[in-house]
C-alpha cells in the first residue's frame, strides 16, 4: 500500500527530493561524471558498462543526438583507456517510431565500438519490444559477431525458447553473449512468471542452458541466493573464467559486489549517467513499486 502511494506521487515530487534517492544509482548528469565513476570502479578492479539515460523517445532527432552521444563516449573510453563497454536501449534510437532508422543508429554505434575492439550490449525493454530487439540483435551479431550481445529476462515465459532459437548464432570462435537478468518491467501473467522463487528457478535454468551450450553469460543480479547458486554451477560445471562475468547496477549491494570481486570473478557495473535521470528514476519506480522501499531507505538511512 505504502509502496503504491509512493510510486503514484513520485512523478510529482520535487526534483531535488527525487535526486536524494536517485544519486546513489546514477553517476551524474554529464559525460565527465560517467567517465569519473567508471575510472573509480576500474581502480577497484571492476569493469563497467555505460548507459546514457534516455528511452522511449518521441522524435528521431532525439535518436540522432543519442547516437552522437554514444559515439563520443566510445571515443573517450578509448582515449582514457577505461575498461568497459556500452549498454544501449533501442527505444532511445526510435525503436517504436521507425525500426529501420533505429537499426541504422544502433549499427553506427556497434560499428564504432567494433573499430575500437569494444562491445555493445542491447538492453531488453518491455515485452512489446522483445521481438524487434531480438531481430536487431540478430542482424548486428551477423555483421559484428564479436562486438554485440543481448539481454534476456528470466521472468518472460518465452525466454528459454528464445535462447534455443538464438543458439544457431553461437560459434566456438565467437560465443554468443547474453546478460541474464530477472526483468524489471511490469508484465501481465500471460507473458511473465510472477512468483519470486519461480523467477529464480527459471533464472538458474536459463543460466544452465547457457553454460551447457557454451554461451557467454553475464550474470546480472543482486540476489545473494542467485549469486551463490551461480557460483556453485560454475564450480560444478567447471566453467572457465572467460565464459562468464557477474554484473550489478551502480550503487546497489556494494558489499555483495566486493565479495564476488574478492573471490576472483570478473565483475561489471552498469553505470547510468545523463540529464534524463529524473524521468528514468520516476518511471522505473512506478514500474516496479518494490523499488519504493529503497526510496524510503535512501530518504531516511544515510
Ligand atoms: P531482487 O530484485 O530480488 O534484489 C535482490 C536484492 O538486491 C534485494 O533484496 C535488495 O537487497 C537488493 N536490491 C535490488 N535492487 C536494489 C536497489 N535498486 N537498491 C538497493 N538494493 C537493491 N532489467 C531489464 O528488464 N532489462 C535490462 O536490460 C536490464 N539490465 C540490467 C543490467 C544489470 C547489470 C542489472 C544488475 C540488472 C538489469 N536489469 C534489467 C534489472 C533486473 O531485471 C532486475 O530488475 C534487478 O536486477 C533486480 O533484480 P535482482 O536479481 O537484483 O533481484
Amino acid at each position: 500500500m505504502l509502496n503504491k502511494i509512493i510510486s503514484n506521487i513520485l512523478p510529482y515530487m520535487p526534483k531535488k527530493l527525487v535526486w536524494v534517492f536517485s544519486k546513489r544509482y546514477i553517476a551524474g548528469e554529464t559525460l565527465e561524471d560517467g567517465l569519473l565513476a567508471s575510472k573509480l570502479l576500474n581502480a577497484k578492479n571492476i569493469e563497467v558498462t555505460i548507459d546514457i539515460l534516455g528511452e522511449f523517445i518521441s522524435t528521431l532527432e532525439e535518436a540522432e543526438q543519442n547516437r552522437n552521444e554514444y559515439m563520443e563516449v566510445i571515443e573517450r573510453f578509448t582515449a582514457d583507456k577505461i575498461r568497459g563497454n556500452f549498454s544501449v536501449k533501442p527505444t532511445m534510437f526510435g525503436l517504436l517510431i521507425d525500426k529501420e532508422a533505429c537499426y541504422n543508429y544502433m549499427r553506427d554505434i556497434v560499428k564504432m565500438a567494433a573499430s575500437k575492439n569494444s562491445f555493445v550490449r542491447i538492453d531488453m525493454e518491455d515485452s512489446q519490444c522483445v521481438d524487434m530487439e531480438i531481430d536487431i540483435f540478430r542482424r548486428l551479431r551477423t555483421e559484428f559477431p564479436a562486438n554485440v550481445g543481448l539481454v534476456v529476462q528470466a521472468y518472460l515465459r518465452r525466454t528459454k525458447s528464445d535462447l534455443e532459437a538464438l543458439n544457431d548464432l553461437n560459434t566456438a570462435a565467437h560465443p554468443i553473449s547474453f546478460r541474464l537478468c530477472k526483468g524489471i518491467y511490469i508484465e501481465p501473467e500471460s507473458v511473465a512468471y510472477k512468483g519470486y522463487q519461480e523467477i529464480r528457478d527459471h533464472y538458474l535454468d536459463d543460466l544452465r542452458y547457457m553454460f551447457e551450450n557454451k554461451m557467454y553469460a553475464g550474470i546480472a543480479t543482486h540476489d545473494k541466493y542467485l549469486v551463490e547458486e551461480a557460483q556453485k554451477m560454475i564450480r560444478e560445471m567447471n566453467i572457465p573464467k572467460n565464459m562468464y562475468e557477474f554484473q550489478m547496477l551502480y550503487g546497489v549491494t556494494p558489499e555483495l559486489r566486493q565479495s564476488i570481486v574478492d573471490e576472483g570473478h570478473l565483475m561489471r557495473v552498469y553505470v547510468p549517467y545523463g540529464q534524463k535521470w529524473f524521468n528514468y528514476s520516476t518511471r522505473r519506480l512506478k514500474e516496479n513499486p518494490k523499488m519504493a522501499q529503497h526510496i524510503i531507505k535512501a530518504l531516511f538511512v544515510r
